[in-house]
């Protein structure tokens, strides 16, 4: 059987990693400033990480949502303190998109309406709601393309204010755009937003799934604003690798049985993964290094010459070029063995890299940075 063939893809082959480091079958050391797609929150193979899953491999690996998952407990209540969200619900599922799928039907579960507001540039995933609340029309199927969804222009006060009204269900939102090329959201913005959905009788979701998971050098990419979404959706960094997703959701949203579910969310496996994740965090003082990491190197990549724009929070951060960066991107993967990120604006570049990256790792991508860029 031939694999479908549907992701363009770099002719190498990880086969170990460690931290901030990969390493290729032919033992060809790279750093790893991409964390692939974000995902990498406490660096590759972390050691508690690793004991905490096979621990748990050797326990019990899985059962359905039909018997009490203990764990699923342990992971809300670390989950609610990190965040400061001790008071939401916690839905457990297995992907980003299926995250903002579950809480853009949950949304117009409990509105009882169904137009959604999203933003130009957004991206929310591959499922159908999600990739409809996309703004990318290359990845939307006919069967996705339907007139519930609004797009209305991003950080765009006066238009969201004409656009709103009461059928409106959902307005969904990334706490920062990731793919569309690290823009962030002001806080005027989310709290126009907020003070509509309330008046209209909508839910703000933010999603999170990039941006969140101390990321930003805060939990939330949000929490930069005084305001409160709704509902959050996650994803990427909270299982390090392991595919674990959620929906947090606000107390006053009642769950009913059946109106939700899955078959693998919030098993042992991703629980344990998930809650191994948040021990490294508050242990290692995640939140701050990401934000004190991410200070210095926006820093340093705003006075390199050919940089245009530099435009993040903490260590989500998209640097804009003069030109295209495609072949920067390639030079510092073939030539200095650095992955970095693309973004859906041809000319920013996005640098991800793990929460707890080294300075010195810092500094050798900088060096790189500014040698591929002088020439
Ligand atoms: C903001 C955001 N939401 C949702 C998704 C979709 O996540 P997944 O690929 O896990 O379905 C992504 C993926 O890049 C994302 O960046």
């Amino acid at each position: 059987m031939k694999l479908f063939d549907v992701y363009p893809l770099f002719d190498i082959e990880p086969v170990k990693a460690e931290g901030s480091t990969i390493w290729d079958k032919n033992g060809v050391k790279y750093l790893d400033l991409y964390g692939g797609h974000a995902v990498i929150s406490i660096g590759h193979s972390h050691p508690h990480y690793v004991k905490k899953l096979t621990e748990q491999l050797n326990a019990i690996a899985f059962y359905s949502n039909s018997v009490k998952i203990k764990m699923q407990e342990e992971l809300a209540d670390k989950l609610g303190e990190l965040s400061g969200y001790t008071d939401y619900q916690l839905f457990l599922c297995n992907s980003g998109a299926e995250a903002n799928e579950n809480a853009l039907k949950l949304a117009s579960f409990h509105t009882g309406k169904k137009k959604i507001i999203s933003f130009s540039k957004a991206f929310h995933g591959r499922t159908s709601l999600a990739v409809a609340a996309t703004d990318d029309a290359k990845i939307w199927a006919p069967v996705n393309m339907t007139d519930n969804i609004v797009f209305l222009p991003f950080n765009d006060e006066a238009a969201f204010e004409k656009a709103m009204n009461d059928e409106v269900c959902a307005v969904i939102i990334e706490g920062i755009q990731g793919v569309g090329g690290v823009h962030i959201p002001t806080t005027a913005f989310l709290k126009k937003i907020k003070s509509l959905c309330e008046k209209f009788g909508a839910l703000l979701i933010i999603d999170e799934v990039q941006s969140g998971y101390g990321r930003s050098g805060k939990f939330f990419a949000h929490q930069y604003s005084d305001v409160k979404p709704d509902i959050i959706t996650v994803a990427k960094g909270m299982g390090n690798g392991f595919p674990v997703a959620a929906v947090l959701i606000q107390p006053n949203i009642p769950g009913k049985h059946g109106m939700l579910g899955t078959t693998f969310g919030g098993n042992y496996l991703a629980c344990a993964a998930a809650i191994a994740v948040l021990d490294v965090i508050r242990d290692e003082n995640l939140l701050l290094h990401s934000e004190t990491m991410g200070n210095y190197l926006m820093l340093e990549l705003k006075s390199i010459k050919g940089v245009k724009e530099v435009r993040g929070l903490g260590l989500m951060i998209g640097v804009e070029l003069e030109d295209a960066c495609a072949p920067i991107r390639n030079k510092l993967l073939s030539e200095h063995k650095m992955f970095t990120g693309s973004s859906s604006d041809k000319n920013t570049l996005r640098i991800l890299p793990a929460l707890n990256v080294k300075k010195e790792d810092i500094d050798s991508f900088l060096a790189a940075f500014k040698s591929v860029l002088s020439k």
